[in-house]
Formats: C-alpha cells, sequence, structure tokens
C-alpha cells in the first residue's frame, strides 16, 4: 500500500521526466481526482494509505499526463467563467482568454430586449451557455460544423441548466434559414496559421481537435469567410464580435474596415495586454 505522499511525489518525478512544465501541480490534480478528494484532503493526512484500485487509477492518469493528454480530457472538465464545462477530445477545452469574448458579448446584448444572438462554432458550448447564463431573455443559436462537438455542447447545457439554446450542425451560416439575422455574431473561430500549428505544444498539436484550431495559411480563413455572409445576417445597428490570434487584431479589423459594411471598430485586450477581441457595427 502506498500513502498519498509516496504516491505525489512518484507522479512528479514522472512527469518531471517527461518534461512537463508543472509536475507537481499536475501529479497533485490528479491524485485528487484518482482518490476523489480535495487539494486540502492531500495535506491534512498525506500518510494516509491508498486503496490498490485507486493508486491504479492515479498511475493511469499519469501514464496518459506522461503522454502530454491533457489534465482536461483526463479529468474530464474544466472551468470558465463561473460555471463548469464537460469536455473531451471532440471539442476544444475552453481557454481563460475567451471570457473577454464572453464579457463584451454579455454588455452588448443585455441592452437588448431579448436580443437575438448567434454563436458560430460552439465547440463545447462554452460561450453560447454563459451568455444564456447572464442574458438569460436571449435567443441563442449555437452552430458547429462537429457533430461530436454539438452532442457535447447539449450536455454541457443541461449541465449548467442553461435549457433554450438551439444547436444546430452547420457549416458556418449554410443551415441557417434563409433569412435569418441577429443582434450579434459572436465567433472564436479556428485561427491558429499552419506554421504555428506545426510548433504548437504536444498536449494541444496531438489531443485538440484540428478542425476547432485551424484557419489556413495565414490563419485568417474563417474570419474572411465569416465577413462575407455577416452583413446580411446582422440586424440594423447589430454587431459581431471575434476572438482574434496574437498579432491578429490589425489584419481582422482591416479586413472588417475594407468590407465597407461595418464602423466603429473597436479592440479590447485580454489580461495579458494582447488584442484578443475585436468587434464591429454593421452600418
Ligand atoms: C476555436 S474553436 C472554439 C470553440 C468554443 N467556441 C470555444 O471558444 O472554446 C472553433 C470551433 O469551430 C468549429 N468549426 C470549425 N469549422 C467550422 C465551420 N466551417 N462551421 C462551423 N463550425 C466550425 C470547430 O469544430 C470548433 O468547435
Amino acid at each position: 500500500m502506498s500513502s498519498i505522499r509516496e504516491l505525489l511525489s512518484e507522479g512528479t518525478e514522472l512527469l518531471r521526466k517527461t518534461g512537463l512544465n508543472n509536475p507537481a501541480r499536475d501529479s497533485e490534480l490528479l491524485l485528487c481526482f484518482a482518490i476523489e478528494s480535495g487539494k486540502l484532503g492531500l495535506y491534512t493526512n498525506p500518510d494516509r494509505t491508498v486503496t490498490p484500485d485507486k493508486k491504479n487509477l492515479f498511475l493511469d492518469y499519469l501514464t496518459r499526463r506522461a503522454a502530454f493528454e491533457p489534465i482536461s480530457y483526463i479529468t474530464g472538465k474544466k472551468e470558465f467563467m463561473d460555471s463548469v464545462f464537460l469536455v473531451n477530445r471532440s471539442v476544444l477545452i475552453p481557454r481563460p482568454e475567451t471570457e473577454h469574448l464572453v464579457e463584451q458579448a454579455a454588455a452588448l446584448a443585455k441592452q437588448i430586449i431579448a436580443p437575438k444572438l448567434l454563436d458560430l462554432g460552439t465547440g463545447s458550448g462554452c460561450i453560447a451557455v454563459c451568455l444564456k447564463k447572464s442574458v438569460p431573455d436571449a435567443e441563442i443559436t449555437a452552430v458547429d460544423i462537429s457533430e461530436a462537438a454539438l452532442i457535447t455542447a447539449r450536455k454541457n447545457t443541461k449541465a449548467n441548466g442553461t435549457a433554450g439554446i438551439r444547436f444546430l450542425r452547420s457549416d458556418l451560416f449554410d443551415a441557417l434559414g434563409p433569412d435569418e439575422s441577429f443582434d450579434l455574431i459572436i465567433s472564436n473561430p479556428p485561427y491558429v496559421t499552419n506554421e504555428e500549428y506545426a510548433s504548437l505544444l504536444p498536449e494541444t498539436r496531438l489531443f485538440e481537435p484540428e478542425n476547432a484550431l485551424r484557419g489556413g495559411s495565414d490563419g485568417l480563413d474563417f474570419y474572411r469567410k465569416i465577413l462575407f455572409e455577416a452583413p446580411s445576417r446582422l440586424l440594423p445597428g447589430g454587431k459581431i464580435l471575434f476572438e482574434v490570434g496574437y498579432r491578429q487584431a490589425g489584419q481582422v479589423s482591416d479586413m472588417i474596415e475594407s468590407t465597407g459594411k461595418f464602423g466603429g471598430i473597436k479592440v479590447v485586450r485580454d489580461l495579458a495586454y494582447i488584442e484578443r477581441v475585436v468587434i464591429a457595427r454593421k452600418i
């Protein structure tokens, strides 16, 4: 029988050898998950022994982590805003920078009565679900090209008690009705360039869905496609809100400008002071 203290140090050592950045933190998180304990529980009684079943579970998690599987796919969940989302390999793991996109969209949606919102590329559903939580009277349509992602998004709406979101399998706007239009179109599209993709951390490149990440040779393919149709899908005065990648805000703003159909372009930075969200109003 091994104690918590022994397993923690064994796990840390194994993950350190793999070259992971936070071996002690990862070992701690996985042990908590295996023995169904909070972090405090590990340290209040570190000499407590762990049953062979739980130890094997922990060793299995360590093996997966040592092969670079993200912690969130191992535990099956990720916190985003003030909610918890179910995640698996069919959806991108929600990122903290996307919270800025949600905050901006929520602030705008709250100014409109029963706003019509479109979440393009919903993935886990994290944007749509958080918007529904903060703007309950919003009519939200959330689309994704991946049926597997939509299955997870539907589970997330149930798990978070946000009924009423309409999920649709669609290649961008394709499955929408011909006359459907929205107050806000919100999208965190795939925006990684081919070059960046090749040098992504293995935990992202080997595990997260490629079609949630790659945005073509310059990373901007989805902004081009979305901007082509967005003006006809926005109600008068409607707005588009994009999350953008590192150093893409200028190019995306130029693209928006060059359509001649938007004004009031605004860029919002994230906590790392990186330009992260681009917003524009249909004119
Ligand atoms: C960067 S992920 C964003 C996921 C989620 N909204 C988030 O912020 O965590 C992009 C999403 O777009 C979806 N996607 C890729 N191509 C698409 C397309 N042509 N039409 C609709 N969705 C698409 C992917 O399946 C993926 O779920």
